[in-house]
């Protein structure tokens, strides 16, 4: 199982990054805003585990800059410290993280970079953060921690609500997938299946495939397998570590087989619903990137259409059926309804879809139909909006 990049990676940013780096650069920030005002000496620890070079060759942040600017940011306009460690296995990539990170430090930024592996200096990030809110970026290009190793971490280390911890974490469904042909393959790999293992937390995954005549027969089973290995693995870590866990699929173009799933684990109602609100916003910039290259590699050909769905189609059935899930929760529970409480029945189907406005025009639907007094309007922040029942005071 390859760990490393291949050659082209750092030449400049493929479209699955263009979307993880988007919710990166706008979810940092509100984590550190969130938890940063609340830390006993305002300060916020975050590993980038699997970090690479820092910055693509064309001069664009990667994950690396990009969190290094945010603390930055930070320290320059909130005086809170965002206290960054990156490891990175490969010389080469570590000597170009190194010079990246440098340039931070030479301007104060509290930053480490590490050459070598993620597991030999987690423990040591874990103990600078006691007392601290800690967010976690694991994004191999392989496999990622056993899930032993984050279930412990998570739900033996960092148990309690605060300080804050939250885990962004890349789950490869492309080694789902060359994983899954060595299963019931004569030559398959046993050495490699373990690691999987590890990283599943057991061999159940391997169910999925077991019935390689149906599996084999139909590119679609196996798709069908992939996914299903991806959720039950995200349920498993939520049971295991007590947290909300949301995976969301990344891929290179509109239709195309996820490359790998982004899982997002916290334990702030918060936490989840503004990462709800950013994969809306950074799906827009995937988009938007889609189809400004679409259009380049058409240049002088026929005229491009793009394969988007209509924003504002989507945005229209968003909230009918955010303002039904809203009726349903009131007639359910009789009582006041704040939004952020309630996130993932809020939003249904259309979580990480649309952003956060949309449930106000929700609310505000509901109110026009007569359905709850509460309009929504003079409340700052949309997610602390409450929605009363009819006969209630709004
Ligand atoms: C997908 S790239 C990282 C991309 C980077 N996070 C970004 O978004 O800009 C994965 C990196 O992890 C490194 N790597 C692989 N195994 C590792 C390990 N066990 N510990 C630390 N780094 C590792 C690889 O050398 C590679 O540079």
């Amino acid at each position: 199982m390859s760990t490393g990049t291949g050659g082209e990676y750092w030449k400049d940013k493929g479209l699955p990054s263009v979307f993880k780096h988007e919710l990166l650069k706008r979810y940092l920030p509100q984590f550190g805003g969130m938890t940063g005002s609340h830390s006993h000496d305002k300060r916020v620890v975050y590993l980038d585990g699997y970090a690479g070079e820092g910055r693509y060759e064309n001069g664009e942040p990667a994950s690396a800059e990009i969190a290094l600017r945010v603390a930055s940011h930070f320290r320059a306009r909130h005086g809170i410290t965002v206290e960054c460690f990156f490891t990175e296995a490969q010389q080469k990539s570590f000597d170009r993280l190194h010079e990246v990170v440098e340039h931070y430090r030479a301007s104060g930024v509290l930053a480490h970079a590490h050459r070598g592996e993620v597991d030999g200096v987690l423990d040591s990030v874990i103990q600078r953060a006691v007392g601290e809110p800690l967010f976690l970026f694991l994004d191999p290009c392989g496999l990622v921690l056993p899930q032993d190793r984050l279930s412990d971490v998570l739900a033996q280390q960092r148990p309690l609500k605060k300080p804050a911890t939250e885990l962004l974490m890349n789950f490869s469904m492309m080694a789902v997938w060359r994983l899954g042909g060595h299963v019931r393959s004569p030559k398959g790999n046993e050495r490699a299946l373990q690691r999987f293992d590890d990283v599943c937390g057991g061999p159940w995954w391997r169910e999925y495939f077991a019935d390689a005549a149906t599996v084999s027969a139909r590119t679609g089973a196996a798709e069908d397998a992939i996914e299903a290995v991806a959720a039950e693995y995200a349920r498993r870590l939520a049971r295991r570590t007590g947290m909300f866990v949301q995976s969301v699929p990344v891929s290179h173009a509109p239709h195309k087989r996820a490359v790998y799933q982004l899982v997002f684990a916290t334990r702030s109602p918060y936490g989840l619903w503004v990462f709800g609100d950013t994969v809306a916003r950074a799906r827009d910039e995937w988009w938007t990137t889609f189809d400004l290259r679409e259009e380049d590699e058409r240049d002088g050909q026929l005229s491009f259409f793009s394969a988007r769905p209509d924003p504002q189609e989507v945005e229209n059935e968003a909230v009918l059926e955010i303002a039904a899930n809203l009726e349903k929760l009131l007639l359910r529970t009789r009582r006041p309804i704040k939004l952020v409480d309630h996130t993932l029945e809020v939003f249904g189907s259309f979580y990480g879809q649309v952003t956060e406005p949309v449930a106000r025009k929700a609310v505000r639907l509901l109110h026009d139909q007569g359905k709850t007094p509460s309009n929504g309007v003079g409340v700052r922040r949309i997610r602390e909006i409450t929605v009363h029942p009819m006969g209630l005071a709004a």
